[in-house]
């Protein structure tokens, strides 16, 4: 059910599932000294599913289960952690590097303490290995997607293992693990999904952007592996993408803005075109494809059950069916006008074509206001 391991960096390995939707990614790094004196440590070792095919991979790369030293894990999810007891009973001299707040979950496995070493407890977060001379660095994901998740950085290789960050379903087409273009929808999906704030991954990036030397690859536990002009590209990206709770919160507010300018215009129709205001009303209250889309209370919009476009859209839809057709090109002028007073594109159809055309209805709607208020 996994692949062939691959060698992704100096001495760093993948051995990636083989779901075609969502891959799960365990990495294992081999320090290797200059006497030849080595070092084994696995990352995200994954879940019993994994467990056959890893011990095969681990036979050939390190010699087995047993040699294994350290197992990192970026935090304590199923897809990540769920080996975890099989692996410490067959490796009895490895230890598990993580931050207290995985561990206290992590534990639950009935892992003993001892086979414990809480990354918090480091004096400096670039650690030497001793016997064979590396650098690593913990890295914390605070938040991303969980407040204890951690990162580590091999400096030999220069690959960042980021865990869930800067992971993605999989959107790319074809086959190979590295990162194109059409990676970025199925990494901008999961982080929409699993991250809780735009504020996490900035300071995430942030951390990332400061380490010294600067990583070439970010190999995160699902997904693509990320390189070159892209990785940076998709920090940048991934800094400024709504995610979690902006995202709903972002919806509430233009929502909110929707109901009021919605029920203005529901109040300006009432004046200028009663009958096709109760019509349309009737139509966006009554049983039919619209009922639950909008709740009317008193003549104003109180709730909405679409996302914001589709139901401007469902709204004009049911103006243009409560009217003559001769009245909808001066109704869709109204509506557009009256959405775009608050900040709301207006659905397309009611946009006159030029510029040019726009000054000049604004003009005679002004002109024909006017003419009511003296006429
Ligand atoms: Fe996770
Ligand atoms: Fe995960």
């Amino acid at each position: 059910m996994h692949g062939e391991i691959q060698e992704i960096g100096k001495e760093f390995y993948l051995l990636r599932s083989d779901e075609k939707d969502f891959h799960r990614n365990i990495y294992i790094k081999r320090f290797v000294g200059p006497n030849g004196d080595s070092l084994n440590m696995i990352m995200d070792p994954g879940t019993p599913l994994d467990y056959p095919s890893l011990s095969k991979a681990l036979k050939e790369l390190i010699g087995g289960v047993k040699n294994i030293h350290i197992v990192f894990l970026s935090h304590q999810d199923p897809d990540v952690s769920s080996n975890i007891g099989a692996i410490l009973a067959s490796a009895p001299k490895a230890l598990v590097f993580t931050s207290i707040d995985t561990w206290r979950l992590v534990k639950m496995y009935g892992i003993p303490e001892k086979r414990f070493k809480p990354i918090e407890s480091f004096k400096k977060d670039l650690l030497k290995v001793k016997r064979t001379g590396h650098w690593i660095q913990f890295v914390p994901a605070r938040y991303c997607h969980f407040r204890g998740a951690m990162m580590i950085y091999d400096h030999e290789s220069r690959i960042l293992f980021s865990g869930d960050f800067m992971a993605g379903v999989n959107t790319r087409k074809g086959p190979g693990i590295y990162a194109n273009e059409e990676s970025w929808e199925g990494i901008s999906l999961f982080h929409q999904i699993y991250m809780p704030s735009k504020r996490a991954i900035q300071m995430t990036v942030d951390r990332i952007n400061m380490l010294n030397p600067t990583p070439k690859v970010i190999a995160p536990q699902h997904g693509d592996i990320v390189k070159g002009q892209l990785l940076e590209d998709f920090l940048q990206r991934l800094a400024s993408l709504d995610v979690g709770l902006d995202t709903e919160e972002n919806i509430e507010a233009e929502k909110e803005n929707l109901y009021v300018a919605l029920s203005s215009f529901l109040e300006m129709l009432k004046l200028t075109y009663p009958d096709v205001h109760s019509s349309l009303m009737e139509l966006l209250t009554s049983a039919g494809e619209f009922t639950t889309a909008f709740k009317i209370v008193g003549g104003s919009v109180m709730e909405i059950k679409l996302l914001p476009k589709t139901a401007i859209n469902h709204f004009w839809k049911a103006l243009k069916k409560a009217s003559s057709p001769d009245l909808h090109e001066e109704l869709g002028g109204l509506f557009a006008n009256s959405l775009k007073s608050f900040g709301i594109e207006p659905p397309e159809e009611t946009l006159p074509e030029g510029p040019e055309e726009e000054d000049t209805k604004d003009l005679t709607s002004e002109l024909v206001d006017l003419d009511k208020l003296f006429g």
